[in-house]
């Protein structure tokens, strides 16, 4: 380790993972960082610019000349700036969540990212979420978690999230879109979602908000006493 504590949490889209991160995180006083949320911006850059977001080279020309940078607002909250404009909100938009999942299934654009990644994780205590923190940006966390709920529970949730946004969508577009991402994000030859093989796997389709949350922190407490004993 560098000096500081790393909890991986990987899983599929909808597992709740951003929101029990960011609750660990508030609990043991570590940063959240949330790495779907740079690859949503560059999705919202490429859906902007009309560019093919399957096209390696013209995504890496564009995201050479964008400053995607992440700063945290009074309330702690992570905030996603594209060339300075707070885009945290348009990020979330649906449409945004299909060009962030084409992006990141580009090598180049995951190599680039890794380093602005790596960066908090060396500075900080962190919780980070993503699909491939355990298995390539943060091999060495002290705790992996594997968290993951079934396509219909996840669907049924996220259905719940763009609501109380005020977004409108249709339970089946909704899980046509969670089984989009999750055969493309499972798929890809780019580090793909995958357990690493020492994460803790957490099911949580039948277990409420608050249990799982409560397996999570039983997880952090026994894993960070083991770590400071050694
Ligand atoms: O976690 P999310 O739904 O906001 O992530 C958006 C997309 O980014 C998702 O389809 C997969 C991709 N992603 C990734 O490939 N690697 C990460 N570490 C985080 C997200």
């Amino acid at each position: 380790m560098n000096g500081h504590y790393a909890i991986a949490i990987d899983g599929p889209s909808g597992a709740g993972k951003s929101t029990q991160a960011k609750r660990l995180a508030k609990e043991f006083s570590f940063i959240y960082v949330d790495t779907g949320a740079i690859y949503r911006t560059l999705g919202l850059a490429c859906y902007r610019a009309e560019i093919d977001r399957k096209d390696a080279a013209a995504v890496m020309e564009l995201l050479k000349t964008l400053d995607i940078s992440i700063r945290y607002n009074e309330a702690g909250e992570q905030c996603m700036l594209l060339n300075g404009e707070d885009v945290s909100k348009e990020i979330r938009q649906p449409e945004i969540s299909i060009c962030a999942s084409d992006v990141s299934a580009l090598p180049e654009v995951r190599r680039f990212l890794l380093d602005m990644q790596r960066r908090f994780a060396r500075e900080n205590n962190v919780v980070m979420d993503g699909r491939d923190i355990g298995t390539v940006v943060l091999p060495d966390a002290e705790l992996k978690i594997f968290l993951t709920a079934s396509p219909e529970a996840r669907a049924r949730r996220r259905l719940l999230d763009l609501k109380e946004k005020g977004i409108e969508e249709s339970f089946e577009d909704v899980l046509r879109d969670i089984n989009y991402r999750d055969e493309q994000d499972t798929k890809r030859a780019a580090a793909p979602l995958r357990q690493a093989e020492d994460a803790v796997l957490v099911d949580s389709s039948d277990i409420g908000f608050e249990e799982t949350f409560a397996r999570l922190c039983e997880l952090v407490i026994r894993r960070l006493a083991a770590v400071r004993e050694d």
